[in-house]
């Protein structure tokens, strides 16, 4: 089986992707559904920033120092992330600004991932060649089974240090 590293992280996209659609999909008053669905993409978020936050973004950032600007930007889009994700994951799901900063984290991570994806997931694979990838993938699916998936679990709260002090 195939563990290569922009193949694996390009499947959480697509699984994030769909749970948005499902969001956007479950209408005004479903507050227990899009509860729900929020609490599931909180955790996909949680573990899919962690792996890429602790695994790839400093292996690129070491292997390809041309990506440096890259790589420091998506951290800074995944602290917004995280912030909203955490005050996400303390509200209920019928609180007045629960829909709106559900639709602004949606529309944030889109963002984030097509950059990712179109800008310069490329250039990692061209520059890192198909060992390389299969290794760092391999890497995230090790580190995807010790990784949080709560924001406030410490290991989480780590990245929030991490973009504030490093
Ligand atoms: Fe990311
Ligand atoms: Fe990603």
């Amino acid at each position: 089986m195939s563990t290569d590293a922009i193949v694996l992280l390009k499947n959480d996209h697509k699984e994030i992707k769909k749970l948005f659609r499902d969001f956007e999909a479950a209408g005004e008053n479903a507050h227990q559904r899009k509860g729900q669905i929020v609490d599931r993409i909180i955790e996909l978020l949680t573990v899919h920033t962690y792996i890429e936050n602790e695994v790839m973004y400093p292996r690129v950032r070491e292997l390809l120092p041309d990506l440096e600007d890259d790589v420091l930007e998506s951290y800074e889009e995944h602290h917004v992330a995280d912030v909203l994700v955490m005050e996400l994951a303390g509200m209920k799901p019928d609180a007045e600004r629960f829909d709106a900063k559900t639709t602004v984290l949606i529309e944030n991570v889109r963002h984030h991932i097509d950059e990712e994806e179109d800008e310069w997931f490329p250039k990692v694979r061209e520059g890192l060649g198909r060992k390389t990838l299969q290794e760092i993938g391999a890497q995230m699916e090790q580190a995807k089974k010790g990784a949080p998936r709560k924001p406030s679990q410490p290991s989480a709260l780590k990245k929030t240090i991490d973009a504030v002090i490093s």
